[in-house]
This record gives structure tokens, sequence and C-alpha cells, in this order.
């Protein structure tokens, strides 16, 4: 399973690739805000910025909703770095630009994915990635692993390769529990990256090992 951190954060991104198991990053438009990156010019080059940290996959986000001007902007994302995917809403215009986008050598990452029905049209489409949003169904008391798990099914009896990227990532065991329900990718903010490092018989064994060394050693 590929490892995405989920923010515009360079700081975060940086920590992030320090970590050596980083293979991408996810952006979107409210993350970009948190940030306070504004304006085209801007925008651009933070995306830009991030390509430079981390040699992967960087979705950059379309904000256009109809067809003409999604692919404008997909365009336009595309051509700052040969790492970026253009990041597409699931909508029937952005469907269409998927597939536009598939033909022409542009890869996508369609977004806002709560159903397999969903799925089912983005993989026809060829999207790159499909990012189903984990947490924002469980938020909803539906079950977002039961999503990622029926859409892994499907796509593996129908053989579509378009890449499962579980989004909307909380906490460590969402990050496990997508692993283990067919998750190609996870992308996570940086806490629940750093989360799957914590186990209290980690550091009480580590303590340990450590006083036992010192009390033989001196
Ligand atoms: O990758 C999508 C993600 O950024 C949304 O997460 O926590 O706002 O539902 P969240």
């Amino acid at each position: 399973m590929k490892f995405f951190v989920d923010t515009a954060s360079l700081d975060q991104i940086r920590e992030a690739q320090d970590l050596g198991i980083l293979d991408g990053v996810t952006t979107n438009p409210s993350l970009m805000a948190k940030e306070g990156i504004t304006g085209e010019d801007n925008i651009m080059a933070h995306y830009k910025a991030i390509c430079e940290i981390v040699d992967g996959d960087i979705s950059a986000e379309v904000i256009s909703t109809d067809y003409e001007s999604m692919i404008k902007e997909g365009e336009k994302l595309a051509a700052i770095h040969e790492n970026i995917v253009v990041k597409v809403p699931m909508i029937k215009d952005g469907i269409k630009a998927i597939s536009w986008f598939t033909k022409n050598g542009i890869r996508t990452n369609c977004t806002l994915v709560f159903s397999a029905g969903q799925a089912i049209l983005a993989a026809k489409a060829g999207a790159t990635y499909l990012s189903p949003f984990i947490g924002r169904v469980d938020d909803i008391n539906w079950d977002g692993m039961d999503l990622i798990a029926q859409i892994a099914n499907i796509y593996a009896i129908q053989g579509f390769s378009t890449e499962i990227l579980a989004a909307s990532i909380r906490n460590p065991l969402h990050i496990v529990k997508a692993a283990e329900a067919g998750a190609d990718v996870c992308t996570c903010p940086l806490s629940a990256i750093l989360g799957l490092l914590k186990h209290p018989l980690t550091d009480i064994g580590l303590a340990q090992f450590l006083a036992d060394h010192k009390k033989a050693n001196g």
C-alpha cells in the first residue's frame, strides 16, 4: 500500500518526506485555503514547491465544475510537473473530463466518492485514482471501510486498474483498516501516520533495554 500525506503544509510534507516512507501528496481547496495559499499564481507556485519536495504523485484539484473549464484548468495543472495528478470531483462533467484527460495522457484522481456506483463510473472513465472519503462516511454513521472493501471487490472482479485511494482518513486505525480492506493508497494527515508508531509496550520495552544496558555498562 502506498502512503500519501493529505495536506498543503510544506512543513508537514517535509516531515513526512523525511520519514522515508512517503509516496505522494494529496491536497484540496480547503487544505490550500487553510495554509493561506490564494490566487492562481500562488497556488501554481505552491504545487511546484510540493513537487520539488516529494518525488511522487501530487494531486492538484480543479475548482471549475463545468467540462470546458475543467479541461483548461486540468491542462494548466498538469503542465506544472509530470508528477501532478489532476483531482476532479465526482459529478457528471467531472466524469466527462476524466474521460478526456485519460484519452489525452493526463492522470486523474476522482474525488468526493461515497458509493460503489460512483466508483464504477470513475473506473470506466479511466481515473488513475479513486478517492472514497472514509471519515465523512463514518461521520454519518455508515461504515467507510465497508465501502473500501466493496469497491476493492468490484475492481478485482471486473479487472479495473483504477487505484483505490482511501481518503478522509482521521486516525491510525483507519489506515490499518483501509489496508485490510484492500486500499491501494492511504492519504493521511501526518498525525495519523505518526500515530502508527505508538504502542505502550514499545516504550516500556525500550526503557527496559536502555536501563539494563546502563546497569551492565555503567
Ligand atoms: O482527502 C480528503 C480529505 O482531505 C478530506 O478529509 O477530514 O476533511 O473529511 P476530511
